[in-house]
């Protein structure tokens, strides 16, 4: 088993943030996570990736129990699947290129990391991995003059610095307009087919989840309520776990309700 997830449960307080979590992926695969505002979504992305500790239970990856790790294992894990965050979460004022360049960070010495001083190869590398995102000619340029979808490229840029396994996506596009959250999506789903790295993004929308996901991953309140193919995802089942009332209709979009059970096709990058 490539990555599983064992009774997870991560308890804030009173507050059961996941509770009794499982899952399991046998090979990379593009999984989204849906559910409404609260539900645990974020909570279990970060339990993955040791941002959050879990109260109980164990996640394996290739066998080995993640929640275990500690000092340099705990760090060479969390560079193998590294986090996308909905905010891009860049240095605005630093260049593109010095901006993917952090994603080698965990590499560098604090010293050469100070003066900016970056391996020319690294740096290549880099401008590679803009290249292929279709955003070189930004490479220049400061973050904080790109527009969202540009920079959410740069994160993910950044991400494949590291060569991660996993690449953990939380909302990756709540913040881009239809479009730039297309380009994003897109750029996404290629990592997974020509890479083969596994993705696990949490969307709040159906419809994207549906389209660029081979498997969707419902929580509600904390449980995981739905685990199957876009296919599988009827409108019963999407009542389920976004509840049946004024929530499901602001989760899922417009276009979602009335092609719910017809399954969008991934759509080849332009
Ligand atoms: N650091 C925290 N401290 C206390 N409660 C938290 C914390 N993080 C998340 N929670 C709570 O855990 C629940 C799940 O939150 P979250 O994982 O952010 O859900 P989602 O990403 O699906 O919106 C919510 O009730 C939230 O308030
Ligand atoms: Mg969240």
């Amino acid at each position: 088993m490539l990555l599983s997830v064992e009774n997870v449960t991560r308890i804030f307080g009173r507050n059961v943030a996941v509770d009794n979590a499982s899952f399991r992926v046998a090979k990379p695969a593009m999984i989204g996570v849906i559910g409404r505002s609260g539900a645990g979504k974020s909570t279990l992305l970060r339990m993955i990736n040791r941002l959050t500790d879990a109260t109980e239970g164990a996640i394996r990856f290739e066998g080995c129990d993640v929640l275990k790790l500690t000092g340099a294992q705990k760090r060479a894990w969390q560079s193998d699947c590294a986090m996308i965050f909905q905010q891009f979460n860049l240095v605005p004022r630093l260049d593109v290129v010095s901006n993917v360049l952090h994603g080698t960070l965990n590499r560098q010495s604090a010293a050469a990391t100070f003066f900016n001083l970056y391996p020319r190869a690294d740096i290549y590398r880099a401008i590679d991995i803009l290249e292929r995102l279709g955003i070189a000619e930004q490479a220049a340029k400061r973050a904080e003059a790109l527009s969202g979808g540009q920079q959410q490229r740069v994160a993910i840029a950044r991400a494949l610095m590291q060569d991660p396994r996993i690449i953990l996506a939380d909302e990756p596009i709540a913040s881009l307009d239809p479009m730039n959250a297309q380009v994003v999506m897109q750029a996404l789903r290629r990592i997974h087919e020509e890479d083969g790295r596994m993705v696990i993004a949490n969307l709040h929308t159906l419809d994207t989840a549906r389209r660029y996901c081979d498997r969707v991953i419902g929580m509600r309140d904390g449980r995981i309520v739905f685990d199957g193919t876009p296919g599988q995802l009827t409108t019963g089942v999407a009542r389920d776990i976004y509840g049946a009332d004024a929530s499901f209709s602001e989760a899922a979009t417009s276009t979602a309700i009335e092609t719910l059970d017809t399954p969008h096709q991934v759509e080849e990058p332009a």
